[in-house]
């Protein structure tokens, strides 16, 4: 399915509002990491979340990572309005739309040239909308020559529902150390798997994957590009890619109503429903479907439903690049 010009995807009826609640956010642990380990030297003046969404990474820039300013940009106007309203009381971030193709003039326009100025580009979850050379080729003219400046590409492949084994099994066949990445996986030291909730995990996972399998053909860019972690991307034809991490970040006893919202979050979802012309809410909406399935596993007890918890692996991974030296 083609990707509209001009269409916001992430404009349809109530997705600012899930998106903004339910997204997964970048853990600070993450960012923490990043930024200690390979990020030595960051100033922390100025950063530019592109394609900022809601923005909850440039308010991760601005509260977690110490930036004095951040400015957020992206082309949905809704998006950007649940942005402003949710952080309107955090004086040092401001909210613009333009697109990644305006951003030599947005830099240019507010005064961002100076190269000890911006330290900062980041990206979360939104490089793959954008047209991947042209992009590359932005970045590389907008970087300084002489400075220690980065661009952060932040994304996350589909989560998963654990079931006790298979985060194991997944990271054992995708085998990402062979191909450069550094592979983290984080789990609150106090956690362990309750293996008398495995059969009910494995179920729930099992439909959360229906789900996915449905919706997936409805994604209007290539989305097998985010389950390979970005590697048909040729990032390092234009920049230096200092480094790659993937991190499983573990977050036990997720409500199934976060879940839920998650997926209500998903543009594919939307477009599945779109695509199909089927009424949100009726017996055909693949989240009804999935919420059913969730229901049945407890006998249809809907206030036992209501109640579950999952525990959710979710797959984040990062790009740490410079300017090429010349
Ligand atoms: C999946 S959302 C990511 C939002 C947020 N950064 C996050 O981490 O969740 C993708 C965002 O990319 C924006 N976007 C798509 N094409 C863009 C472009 N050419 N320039 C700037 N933003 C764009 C969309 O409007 C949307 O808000």
């Amino acid at each position: 399915m083609e990707k509209q010009d001009g269409k916001d995807y992430f404009g349809f009826e109530g997705q600012a509002q899930s998106y903004a609640k339910y997204r997964p956010q970048y853990p600070d642990q993450f960012l923490q990491y990043i930024r200690a380990e390979h990020m030595k030297g960051l100033n922390h003046n100025v950063s530019i979340d592109i394609a900022t969404g809601t923005g909850f990474l440039a308010k991760q820039l601005a509260i977690n990572l110490g930036f004095k300013k951040v400015y957020g940009t992206d082309i949905s106007e809704s998006q950007l309005k649940e942005a402003a309203n949710k952080y309107k009381d955090l004086t040092n971030i401001e909210f613009h739309q333009a697109g990644i193709e305006e951003l030599p003039q947005f830099i240019e326009k507010h005064n961002l040239k100076n190269e000890n100025q911006l330290d900062l580009i980041t990206f979360g979850q939104s490089i793959h909308w954008m047209p991947l050379q042209k992009t590359l080729e932005t970045l590389d003219s907008v970087l300084g020559s002489s400075m220690q400046q980065y661009v952060l590409v932040l994304a996350y492949s589909k989560p998963l529902i654990y079931d006790g084994q298979n985060l194991w099994q997944r990271i054992k066949e995708q085998n990402m150390e062979s191909k450069g990445f550094v592979v983290k996986t984080n789990i609150p030291t106090d956690y362990q798997f309750d293996q008398s909730k495995q059969s009910i995990q494995s179920l729930i996972s099992e439909a959360y994957e229906e789900m996915w399998a449905k919706i997936y053909p409805h994604f209007r860019f290539d989305r097998s590009v985010i389950e390979k972690f970005y590697t048909p991307f040729n990032f390092d034809d234009y920049l230096n890619v200092d480094t790659q991490i993937i991190w499983n970040d573990l977050t036990p006893q997720k409500s199934i109503h976060e879940v839920f919202g998650y997926m209500n979050s998903n543009s594919a979802y939307q477009c599945y429903l779109e695509d199909h012309k089927i009424e949100k809410g009726s017996n055909e909406d693949p989240l009804v479907i999935l919420k059913q399935k969730v229901a049945q596993t407890c006998g249809s007890d809907i206030q036992l439903a209501n109640e579950i918890k999952i525990d959710f692996v979710t797959p984040y991974f990062c790009y740490l690049m410079s300017k090429k030296s010349q």
